[in-house]
């Protein structure tokens, strides 16, 4: 079976500043992706240049067996949740509105949503169990459940693949678990495809079954139990990183000179 997203040999630069190195990486259809790594490790620069949004230097990328750039309509295949993610919360629009537009990559932007573009809105909303709110008025949200509306966003145009880079900073530990019932839910009876970008080490060990550390170049890929260990920690954080198992939960400590 083809990967859904096939990386070989991949460079990435800006200007003179190589950011990515030699990454070869394949994500399988069904697959639930993790890609950790230190800050400027390269994990927004390479979902960038997945989406098409930064040329690669060097190398191949196809998403959907397509070189990004020529996507097209395939595009819509994917569903991003940018780092970082603006939505200004002031504005007094409901929640609705917030999810329809992320059909306007569908829509065109003069085009006015029609009836399937509601009846998506509306099944998005019930992806990520928030229905009930459709009518809200965004800034009337808690931290958790504005998260899941920016997910129901991406969610609008039906995609086959997901990338969610940092979708839990800033979010309690509460909203942070249950964010990933959602992902793993969707994951496992909607078959979504789901890469998703962390630097949290402990928290993804515990929630997801694939990992690929980045540190400008792919130090490691597969099962956190086989692939965390003190040589990959070091590869991303440096000597003084180790991970110890606490509980059930991994922690990373980082010790400081
Ligand atoms: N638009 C840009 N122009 C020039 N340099 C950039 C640009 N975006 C990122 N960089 C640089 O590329 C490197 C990788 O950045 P990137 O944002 O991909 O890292 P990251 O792993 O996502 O970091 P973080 O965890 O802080 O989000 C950094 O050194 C950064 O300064
Ligand atoms: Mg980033």
């Amino acid at each position: 079976m083809n990967p859904i997203i096939d990386i070989q040999n991949l460079d990435v630069a800006y200007g003179d500043n190589v950011v990515l190195e030699s990454i070869d990486l394949q994500v399988q259809a069904g697959e639930f992706l993790a890609v950790i790594g230190p800050n400027g490790s390269g994990k927004t620069t390479l979902m960038r240049t997945i989406l098409g949004l930064v040329d690669p230097l060097r190398g191949q990328v196809y998403v959907f067996g397509q070189q990004p750039g020529a996507l097209g309509a395939l595009r819509s295949r994917i569903g991003y949740v940018p780092q970082l993610m603006t939505v200004n919360f002031q504005f007094p629009v409901r929640v609705s509105d917030v999810v329809l537009m992320g059909r306007y990559g569908k829509l065109g932007l003069f085009h006015r949503p029609g009836r399937t573009d509601r009846e998506a809105t509306r099944r998005a909303l019930e992806q990520v169990g928030m229905a009930e709110l459709a009518n809200r008025q965004i800034g009337q949200l808690s931290g958790g459940q504005r998260q899941r509306v920016i997910v129901a966003r991406a969610l609008v145009s039906n995609p086959d693949l997901l990338i969610l880079d940092e979708p839990t900073t800033g979010t309690d530990a509460e909203s942070t678990e249950s964010l990933y019932e959602l992902l793993h839910r969707l994951n496992d009876e909607e078959h979504l495809t789901i890469v998703l970008v962390s630097h949290d080490v402990g928290i993804v060990a515990q929630h997801v079954d694939i990992v690929a550390c980045l540190n400008r170049r792919l130090v490691a890929h597969g099962r956190p139990a086989e692939i965390l260990n003190s040589e990959t920690l070091s590869c991303m954080y440096g000597d003084e990183a180790m991970l110890f198992g606490h509980g059930a939960i991994p922690h990373m400590i980082v010790e400081r000179r």
